[in-house]
């Protein structure tokens, strides 16, 4: 039985990514297959290395049309997609050629802050300026708007008042490295 192969797209740290390459590293039906990254310089490119994961470095003009990514998926086998910090809207042919097959996590309860521009810091900085209580991780599928594709798995967390936006951050990050491969397992497992 062939594995279930995930490729991970990221922009940044990778520090997500790099769970999904630990919680995949001997699974018996998936396997984390590349690593496609906009960014140069991403922090995910030295993460992939040590795991001996093959990665791409595309640059922005490859993500208006999205052809070649497809090409390239496609040459790879690939199954499944999963964005892990990747800053870029998924051009509508991968969404085409991936529908219900691409994943994407964000740092707050959505539908609440999301949309474009809400990523990174951004998002916690809105959620403590409004006053919030509570925020958390939101794991849903990707189609071509940013942020509004069908829910899979939301976590929430307590805020306290005297939390800046970086402890925020941190309290979310954690429930996000806690959650997401285990996810997108079971998502993924659903299919074979
Ligand atoms: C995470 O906070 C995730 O919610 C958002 O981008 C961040 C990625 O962090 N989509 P890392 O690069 O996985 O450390």
């Amino acid at each position: 039985m062939t594995k279930k192969r995930l490729s991970i797209f990221a922009s940044g740290s990778g520090s997500n990514a790099e769970k999904f390459f630990e919680y995949f590293q001997n699974h018996p039906q998936i396997e984390i297959a590349s690593v496609f990254t906009n960014n140069k310089s991403a922090g995910v490119i030295e993460r992939a290395q040590r795991f001996n994961i093959k990665h791409h470095v595309y640059n922005r003009s490859f993500w208006q049309t999205g052809e070649t990514i497809v090409e390239v998926l496609e040459s790879e086998k690939i199954d499944f997609i999963v964005l892990a910090g990747f800053m870029l809207l998924i051009p509508k042919a991968l969404v085409a050629r991936f529908p219900n097959r691409i994943f994407n996590i964000h740092p707050a309860l959505l539908p609440k802050f999301g949309g474009q521009g809400m990523y990174g810091m951004n998002v916690h900085k809105a959620v403590k300026a409004a006053g919030e209580t509570e925020t958390g991780l939101t794991i849903h599928y990707v189609n071509e708007y940013y942020d509004e594709g069908a829910i899979i798995f939301q976590e929430s967390c307590t805020i306290n008042p005297t939390d800046s936006a970086e402890e925020i951050a941190a309290k979310v990050l954690r429930l996000e490295h806690k959650n997401y491969p285990k996810v997108v397992e079971q998502e993924v497992l659903k299919s074979i």
